[in-house]
This record gives structure tokens, C-alpha cells and sequence, in this order.
């Protein structure tokens, strides 16, 4: 039985005065951005946040990325030095998070940041977002807008799929264009580590900073759950850099590996990221293991990849 149902908004002005209106009151509502929908609300409020964490059987222990509207609000919240600020004017808006130091009395909750002494921050490119986070007039945290481990949304019916009866309201902003979430990078000071992988490939950073930008070590002190193994996950089994589908399995297919379905069949990884998470769920609701052909580990292929082998890795017991 469902506790209440979940309002699909319309991406009008009335759609959004409405979200709005929710996050102030402290509810919970979906809203598209460039990567895919992320599940909002009032950063500054524990109750709103503690009730994400409840919706998505979250660990309490990730901390939330605070979507703002615009460089100066991040300014507010986050000790900006050279290369965070370079990064910022250089990406945002768009798919790239930055974790710099947390600013003393920001108002925002403890449980956003769970308790770490940085803040992950992002400018969404998307304008539905920005309309939503300028009216709502202040930062908004907002994980992935699914259970936890699962496939990402990138659609108002992959979130209801998950949270319906969980959640206040979906705004309705269709598909979304990148797909894959943020490329998450932590900066402090001149200290530069790539967290996670995403919709900013990581050869465009490096070219924007000049240098190379190492992977951050796990005894870093710093995780992201991007980097659980099990990630992500479909509930069919996954086989990667496959040639062909063995009996009985279906095959997400990519270039020249025609399949069942194709990530894409001119091997163009922007297409192939838009197309993952929504591949993913169509295959594993025909119920067979899913084979996937191989994806170039280059651009937006690492983030694919990233996505692919945590998709594929051994599911924790239920
Ligand atoms: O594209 C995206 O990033 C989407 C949209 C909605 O913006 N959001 C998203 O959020 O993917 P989520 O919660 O599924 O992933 C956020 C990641 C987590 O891996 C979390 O650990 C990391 O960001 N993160 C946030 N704040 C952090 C911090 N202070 N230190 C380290 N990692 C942090
Ligand atoms: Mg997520």
C-alpha cells in the first residue's frame, strides 16, 4: 500500500512555483537536471533532508551534493581557492561537482554533508533546475532520484518507478540530455582528485588545469558511493566486454556489436551516455542476464565504464 501519491508538475511556471513551494515547506520533489533527476530538498532543513535519506534507504552516511544557481551562492557555501574557481567559471553550468572546504555557518544540516568538513556543490545546466533552484531561494540537496544501488532516472517515470508514494512531486522535464551523472572532482587549495567519473570527461578538466588529475586513493579519507562495488545495479546479471550474447542472454550492443538494443550504433559515446540507464532498465525487464559489447575507455566511455563495471559487480545479500 502506498502512504500517499506522488504529483507529476508540468514544466510550466505554475509546475515550478508549485516544487518550489514544496522545498520550502520541507517536502521532497524530483526535478530534472542535465545529468539525470535528482530527488531536492531544502538543504538547510534536517527534517527535508533526513526524509531523502528515508526515501532512498540511503545509508545516512553519503553525504548529498548542493545544487545552487549560480557561482556566487556556491561562493556562500565553499571555500573556493584558484583552481575550484577555475574549474566553476570554466564548467558551470553543467555536469561537474566540486568538494572544497565547507564555510563556517552556513546554515546548511549536518546530515547534508554527513558531518565531513567539505561540501559537494553544482551549478545544473538545465533550465527547469535553475528556474526551480532560483525560486526556491536556497541550496538544494539532492542525491539521484532512486532507491539506493539502483539504476539512475533519466526520465519522471524511472522516478516514479522507484519513489512513487515516496515522495512529494516529480517536475516533468522529459528525458534527460546527458544521462550519466556529474564528474565529481574534490579540490583544496592546489590539491586536485578526481572522485568519481561523469558527464565532464576527465581529459577536459586536465586540459582546463594544465596538469594531470590523479584518482583519489581510497585511504584519501574522502569516498564517494559511486565507488561501492555495487553500483547502480540492474537486478538481471551483467557480463561486460562481450563479443556476442551467449544463449539465453540479451545484448546491449555498441558500434559494430549490434544488439538486442544499442547504446549506439555509430559508437558515439555522448549518445551511448544518454542512452545507458534507460537501455538498462528496458533489457532488464526481459528478465535474462545482460551481455554488454565493449565501450572505448576514452571521453565519456571512462564514466560508462565506471558505471558498467559497478552495474556488473557482485550485488551485497538483501
Ligand atoms: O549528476 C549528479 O551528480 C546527480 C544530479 C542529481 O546532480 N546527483 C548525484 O548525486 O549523482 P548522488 O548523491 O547520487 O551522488 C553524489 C556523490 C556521492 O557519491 C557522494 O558521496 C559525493 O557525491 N559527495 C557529496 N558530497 C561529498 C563530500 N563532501 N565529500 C565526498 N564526496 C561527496
Ligand atoms: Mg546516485
Amino acid at each position: 500500500m502506498l502512504e500517499f501519491s506522488s504529483s507529476l508538475l508540468a514544466a510550466s511556471d505554475k509546475g515550478v512555483a508549485e516544487a518550489a513551494k514544496t522545498l520550502q515547506h520541507g517536502g521532497l520533489v524530483a526535478f530534472p537536471t542535465e545529468t539525470v533527476y535528482g530527488l531536492g530538498a531544502d538543504a538547510t532543513n534536517g527534517r527535508a533532508v533526513a526524509r531523502v535519506f528515508e526515501a532512498k534507504g540511503r545509508p545516512s552516511f553519503n553525504p548529498l551534493i548542493v545544487h545552487v544557481p549560480d557561482i556566487e551562492a556556491a561562493l556562500g557555501i565553499g571555500a573556493f581557492g584558484p583552481a575550484a574557481e577555475r574549474f566553476a567559471h570554466a564548467f558551470w553550468p553543467g555536469a561537474l561537482t566540486l568538494v572544497v572546504p565547507l564555510l563556517p555557518k552556513t546554515g546548511l544540516s549536518d546530515l547534508v554533508t554527513a558531518g565531513l568538513p567539505s561540501v559537494g556543490l553544482r551549478v545544473p545546466d538545465h533550465p527547469l533546475a535553475l528556474q526551480l533552484l532560483q525560486e526556491a531561494g536556497r541550496p538544494i540537496a539532492a542525491p539521484s532520484a532512486n532507491p539506493s544501488g539502483r539504476i539512475s532516472p533519466t526520465t519522471p517515470v524511472h522516478v516514479l518507478d522507484g519513489l512513487e508514494g515516496r515522495i512529494d512531486a516529480v517536475l516533468d522535464g522529459g528525458a534527460c540530455p546527458v544521462g550519466l551523472e556529474s564528474t565529481i572532482l574534490g579540490v583544496d587549495g592546489d590539491r586536485v582528485r578526481l572522485l568519481r567519473p561523469g558527464g565532464v570527461p576527465l581529459e577536459a578538466l586536465e586540459a582546463c588545469l594544465g596538469r594531470e588529475i590523479p584518482a583519489a586513493l581510497l585511504d584519501d579519507g574522502i569516498e564517494a558511493p559511486g565507488q561501492l562495488a555495487s553500483h547502480y545495479a540492474p537486478i538481471a546479471t551483467v557480463r561486460l566486454n562481450a563479443e556476442a550474447a551467449r544463449e539465453g542472454e540479451v545484448l546491449l550492443g555498441f558500434g559494430a556489436h549490434k544488439g538486442t538494443l544499442s547504446l549506439s550504433a555509430s559508437g558515439d559515446l555522448i549518445e551511448a551516455a544518454a542512452n545507458l540507464y534507460a537501455h538498462l532498465r528496458t533489457l532488464d525487464a526481459l528478465g535474462q542476464p545482460i551481455a554488454v559489447a565493449p565501450v572505448p575507455e576514452t571521453g565519456l566511455g571512462r564514466a560508462i565504464n565506471d558505471r558498467l563495471r559497478r552495474a556488473a559487480a557482485p550485488k551485497p545479500q538483501a
